[in-house]
């Protein structure tokens, strides 16, 4: 049978959307970031075709997301010139197997560095590493005021080729913030610090779409790659400049379940939470907050049928959600129905609905169900 709710990728605009970053940014590299499956979206398809773009550096959170990249990019024939990174950390017993792998692993602090340097030379390798530095993050990496000491015992270390050395921000989304703006200060005085010492970093960088898009300085040297993930998938966070014309790439589809003619006075869905004035044409359609559609939306969003906006009314129930299609002639179920996505002129983006339910794409993209169909158009 076939799933009634798919999700689309565009491939085509997966590939735009990397050819404008690329040239946004050039002559610094993109390191497309993949994890999560791609934030929800499917690896596979997100990882040939981008390397078929020409895109060589992929990042994933963790091990088991990288072993699952490396076997894409295997069957794709790209292992030998595409490099796969862990952009967040590695776990002591998961370093001799991402070694032995080849995959570009954190150094997140002195004892990761002894590990991962142990590990290589028992199999008679050097493991490429990157510095993370937290100037600000909080989260993960070599806290800064200890940055250099660690950077300086790493680099001796004889199983690292100690390749790369990056940062993360918590604040890019907001052009105007001085905490980026010292961020970045002091990030590039590090790197200016280590060269000093003779420690110079083949990769350097710093920036992800936030930053891409607010503070285009973190493409200039000494940075020579940036860090793309939602981007990519033609969203932005809602702060923020917007300089990149990057377009969406999912569309969210299902079909109509039923259409009645409902009468005045009826109440639509649990909690009852919209009373029809008149007589209304109403569909049920076949998706709610079990495929991704936000509870959110109830009341406040729309979904397009026939290039119709139909208003969201009611609450949106686990697989079923009641919309107004008084406007769309011929209606009937069967029909599909575009939630996020193009339809005749109208468009609905992960981005619109991250602002109804206040928050960011990424919740969006990152939480479409499991029962919705990946479907990959060429
Ligand atoms: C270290 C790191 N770099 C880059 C990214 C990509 O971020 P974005 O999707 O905002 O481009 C992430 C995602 O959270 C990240 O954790």
């Amino acid at each position: 049978m076939k799933r009634r709710v798919r999700v689309e990728i565009d491939v085509g605009a997966l590939v735009r959307n990397y050819g404008k970053i690329a040239a946004h940014v050039q002559p610094a590299q993109v390191l497309c970031v993949l994890k999560a499956n791609a934030y929800g979206l499917g690896v596979g398809a997100y990882a040939r075709a981008l390397a078929g773009a020409g895109c060589r550096m992929f990042g994933v959170a963790e091990p088991f997301e990288a072993m699952e990249l490396a076997g894409v990019l295997a069957e794709c024939g790209r292992s030998a010139d595409a490099s796969i990174q862990i952009l967040s950390s590695v776990l002591p017993d998961e370093i001799p197997d991402m070694v032995a792998a080849g995959i570009v692993l954190p150094v997140a602090g002195r004892e990761e560095a002894r590990a991962i340097s142990d590990a290589a030379v028992r199999i008679g390798r050097k493991a490429r590493v990157h510095f993370k530095i937290d100037t600000g993050m909080g989260r993960l990496g070599i806290v800064e005021d200890e940055a250099l000491a660690v950077v300086r015992e790493a680099c001796a270390l004889p199983g690292l080729d100690c390749e790369g050395i990056f940062t993360h921000c918590p604040m890019a989304y907001d052009p105007r913030d001085p905490f980026t703006a010292g961020q970045i200060a002091r990030f590039k005085a590090l790197v200016a610090a280590a060269a000093a010492q003779g420690l110079a970093f083949k990769y350097v960088h710093m920036a992800a779409s936030d930053a891409i898009n607010n503070f285009p300085e973190c493409a200039r040297a000494p940075f020579n790659v940036v860090r793309a993930g939602i981007n990519l998938h033609g969203s932005f966070d809602p702060n923020g400049r917007r300089a990149l014309a990057v377009e969406p790439v999912l569309a969210l589809k299902t079909r109509v379940a039923q259409v009645r003619t409902l009468k005045a006075g009826s109440t639509l869905g649990y909690g009852r939470t919209w009373c029809l004035r008149e007589a209304t044409k109403i569909a049920t359609i076949s998706a709610g907050y079990a495929d991704g559609l936000p509870l959110a939306l109830a009341n406040r969003a729309q979904v397009l049928i026939k290039g119709v906006r139909c208003p969201v009314v009611g609450r949106v129930s686990m697989d079923y959600t009641t919309v107004d299609v008084s406007r769309v002639p011929d209606v009937a179920a069967g029909d599909e129905v575009v939630c996020l996505g193009r339809s005749g002129g109208e468009i609905v983006t992960p981005d619109d609905w991250a602002a109804v339910k206040g928050t960011h794409a990424y919740d969006i993209i990152c939480s479409l169900g499991s029962r919705v169909e990946r479907v990959v158009k060429y």
